[in-house]
């Protein structure tokens, strides 16, 4: 039987971006004989509005048997005034938590196309492709003690840093995978000068290092890593590091490529029966109410999202190369959606403009 996804396109203009990911399956299927079971579902505020949860016991259910699980973006204006037990994002967090995503994937790749659009000088980030591997299902977001107590006379607020040696060990696996299928380095990212939790990780990734004798490993304090990634951020392939720094050092690196509009991700957790990695894949960005229902939304980042999951889902990395090319030859194009319109102009289309253009640029490839 055919692999199967299941695509949850969530509220706003994750709806409007799943559209064009469609089209591309649909592309897949009819052109590269490369077919998909795809089911579609509810989930935030879309979930919400029919069932009063964000995500149905059902629609949870069905996330555990597929393959892949697609997801557009969740939440809105709307939804501001629920209660924090079913805002929709807590569909996205229960999404996360039962499936046991520990690995979170979040790839810094500048299109040259769109190099102007950096934060940085062109020449630091011209061709930049890295790959930042964030722990997400544990660290100081979850340990406990936590909360606010009453000491003395004060109020204290306390989080606890806090990660098992399996918990380090299988994190560090997964990105020394990912290094072994691209090309062999990593550089593990912690304070293992002022932390106990960084000194067991950084012994934990040297001790997995030694089953990968061909990936070059590295070490470096995160705050170095945060300067290194904007001084020079070429010098990286893989990165691999806990929840905490993992969330500030995507952010930092996804500005190193420009719109949010570009970006996608990947959560993967244990294999599966079939050996396939438990796995999510969905843009960066939100729901952008600001600019949903005007057919303005870029799909590029739901889109590349796909290709991650063709990569590391399909094992069809082939696949994913021709779909991230085709993107690369609409943006040398000059084709644009709004976000990605530059002082140098370019051919302004709407979200499913580009999709089309995209599936054109497949046929021709
Ligand atoms: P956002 O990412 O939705 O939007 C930030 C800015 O980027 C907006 O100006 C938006 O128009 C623009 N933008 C985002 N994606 C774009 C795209 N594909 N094409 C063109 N422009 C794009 O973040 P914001 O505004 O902070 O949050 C809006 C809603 O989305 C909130 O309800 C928030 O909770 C939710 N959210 C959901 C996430 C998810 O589902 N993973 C992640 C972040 C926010
Ligand atoms: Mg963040």
């Amino acid at each position: 039987s055919n692999p199967s996804i299941l695509i949850l396109p969530g509220d706003g203009i994750g709806p409007e971006v799943m559209a064009e990911v469609r089209k591309i399956i649909d592309w897949f299927g009819a052109k590269r004989d490369l077919a998909f079971d795809v089911s579609e579902d509810l989930v935030g505020g879309a979930a919400y509005d029919k069932h009063g949860v964000p995500l149905a016991d059902e629609t949870m259910a069905k996330a555990q048997e597929v393959d892949a699980v697609l997801l557009g973006a969740v939440g809105g204006p709307k939804y501001d005034v629920l209660d924090f037990s079913v805002k929709p994002e807590r569909g996205l967090l229960r999404l996360r938590k039962e499936m046991d995503l520990f690995a979170n994937l979040r790839p810094a790749q500048c299109f040259d196309a769109l190099a102007d659009f950096s934060s940085l000088k062109k020449d630091v980030v011209a061709g930049l492709d890295i790959m930042i591997v964030r722990e997400l299902t544990s660290g100081v977001y979850f340990g406990e003690p936590r909360g606010i107590f009453n000491e003395g006379n004060e109020r204290v607020g306390i989080n606890t840093q806090r990660y098992t040696e399996s918990e380090i060990e299988r994190v560090a696996r997964a990105a020394f995978e990912l290094a072994m299928r691209r090309n062999k380095k990593l550089c593990s990212m912690e304070k293992a000068n002022v932390m106990e939790s960084g000194i067991l990780w950084r012994e934990v990734v040297t001790r997995v290092g030694q089953d990968y004798p061909e990936v070059e490993l590295s070490h470096m304090y995160a705050d170095n890593g945060a300067m290194q990634l904007v001084r020079a951020p070429k010098q990286f392939d893989v990165i691999v590091t806990d929840n905490l720094f993992g969330d500030i050092l995507s952010d930092c690196a996804a500005m190193l490529t420009g719109s949010l509009g570009m970006l996608p991700s990947a959560s993967l957790g244990a294999p599966m029966e079939n050996g396939r990695p438990k796995a999510m894949y969905e843009p960066v960005h939100g729901s952008a109410p600001d600019i949903a229902g005007q057919g303005k939304a870029n799909p590029i980042a739901c889109i590349l999202s796909f290709a991650m999951a063709l990569r590391y889902s399909f094992d069809q990395g082939d696949e994913a190369t021709r779909l991230e090319t085709a993107i690369e030859k609409v943006l040398a194009d000059g084709v644009r959606t709004a976000d990605l319109m530059g002082p140098e102009g370019g051919v302004p289309v709407s979200t499913s403009e580009m999709g089309d253009k995209i599936v054109a640029a497949l046929d021709a490839s």
